[in-house]
C-alpha cells in the first residue's frame, strides 16, 4: 500500500510558494518528522535527487556570457546563504521546548542543508569543475558576503546561539530571512524556467519546501503569542529592528546587478524566450530588471503584512 502525499508537498499539485505561504495554514503537530518522511523523500524529492528531473540539461547559452554571470552570482549566494542557514538552525533545534517543533526544526535544517547542496552543485552543471567548487561558491558569492551574509549571521547566532532564544530565531527565520527571500526565489523560478529548466525545477522544489517552513515558522508564533501575550512588545521590536537591518543591508543593489545581468542575456537570447510570459499577460522579453525586482518586492510586502496579520503582530508594520 502505498501512503498519499499530501497537496501541498506534491510536484504537480503543490501551490506556488507565494499562495501556499500566505493562504496554508501547518502547524509543527502537522509536520512532525514521520510527515516529513512520507511527504519529502518520498513524495517533493522522489525521483530528482539533485533537485530537478536527471533528463534536465543545461543549454550552451547558460555557459558563458552574461546568464553565466547572472545565475552563478544568484546560485553561490543562495548556496552559501542556505549553508548557514542550516548551521543556525541546530540551535533552533538544540532549544526548541517540545518535540514537535524539535522534530520539525529537525527536518528544516536538512531541507536547508540539501538547498544548500542542490544550488552549489548546479554550478558544476553550469561548468565549474567540482574539485574547485567551494572555492568557486566563495568568489561568485564575494561582493556580497560580507556587506550581506556576514551581518545576517551574526545577527542569527546572537539571538538562537548566544541567546538561546528559541521565539526570537523562529521570527527571524521566518519573517526576517525566509520572508525576505522567499518572494526573490519565485521570482527566479519564473525568470529561469525557459532559459534553464533544471534551474527552474529546483526553486521549484525549493519553494515547495519554503511553504512548510513559512507557515509552520509563523504558527509556532502565532502560539507562541497566544500563550504568552506578555512577550509580544519584545518580539515586535525584534521584528522592527531586523527589518530595519534588511533596509540597511545592500539586498537591493545585489538583486539589481543580478537583473541587469539577466537583461543582457535576454537581448542576446531573446529566441529562446520567446513569447513566454513570466506572469500573466507580460512577456519577460519585455520586462526591465526595475519591473522585475519591483514585483518582487511588492510580493514580498504583501506577504509579510499578511502574515504579521495571522501572527497577531501587524503591530510590527507601523
Ligand atoms: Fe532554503
Ligand atoms: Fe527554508
Amino acid at each position: 500500500m502505498t501512503t498519499p502525499i499530501p497537496a501541498e508537498a506534491d510536484w504537480d499539485r503543490a501551490p506556488g510558494l507565494l499562495e501556499g505561504a500566505m493562504d496554508l495554514e501547518l502547524t509543527a503537530q502537522d509536520c512532525d518528522l514521520r510527515y516529513w518522511l512520507q511527504a519529502v523523500p518520498q513524495g517533493t524529492l522522489r525521483g530528482r535527487p539533485d533537485g530537478h528531473h536527471p533528463d534536465l540539461k543545461v543549454g550552451p547559452h547558460m555557459l558563458r556570457g552574461p546568464f553565466y554571470d547572472a545565475i552563478t552570482q544568484e546560485y553561490a549566494f543562495r548556496a552559501l546563504a542556505e549553508e548557514k542557514a542550516t548551521r543556525v538552525l541546530s540551535f533552533l533545534v538544540a532549544n526548541a521546548p517540545d518535540i514537535p517543533s524539535m522534530e520539525f526544526y529537525a527536518t528544516q535544517l536538512i531541507d536547508e542543508c540539501r538547498h544548500s547542496m542542490v544550488f552549489r552543485n548546479h554550478l558544476v552543471s553550469l561548468g565549474v569543475p567540482a574539485e574547485r567548487l567551494a572555492e568557486a561558491v566563495e568568489e561568485f558569492a564575494s561582493p556580497y558576503r560580507e556587506t550581506v551574509i556576514d551581518p545576517l549571521e551574526q545577527r542569527c547566532l546572537e539571538v538562537m546561539r548566544d541567546e538561546r532564544d528559541f521565539i526570537g530565531g523562529v521570527v527571524m527565520m521566518t519573517i526576517i530571512l525566509e520572508g525576505a527571500l522567499a518572494p526573490a526565489a519565485e521570482l527566479s523560478e519564473r525568470k529561469w524556467r525557459p532559459l534553464d529548466p533544471a534551474a527552474a525545477e529546483i526553486d521549484k522544489g525549493a519553494g515547495i519546501d519554503e511553504i512548510r517552513h513559512l507557515t509552520v515558522g509563523a504558527a509556532i508564533a502565532r502560539q507562541h503569542l497566544l500563550d504568552h501575550p506578555e512577550d509580544r512588545p519584545r518580539v515586535v521590536e525584534m521584528i522592527r529592528e531586523g527589518m530595519r537591518m534588511w533596509e540597511e543591508l545592500p539586498t537591493h543593489q545585489m538583486v539589481l546587478d543580478r537583473e541587469v545581468r539577466f537583461q543582457e542575456g535576454l537581448a542576446l537570447h531573446a529566441d529562446i524566450v520567446g513569447d513566454y510570459e513570466i506572469w500573466p499577460g507580460r512577456r519577460l522579453v519585455d520586462t526591465t530588471p526595475e519591473e522585475r525586482q519591483d514585483t518582487a518586492d511588492a510580493w514580498s510586502d504583501e506577504m509579510k503584512a499578511k502574515r504579521l496579520k495571522y501572527m497577531g503582530l501587524e503591530e510590527a508594520l507601523r
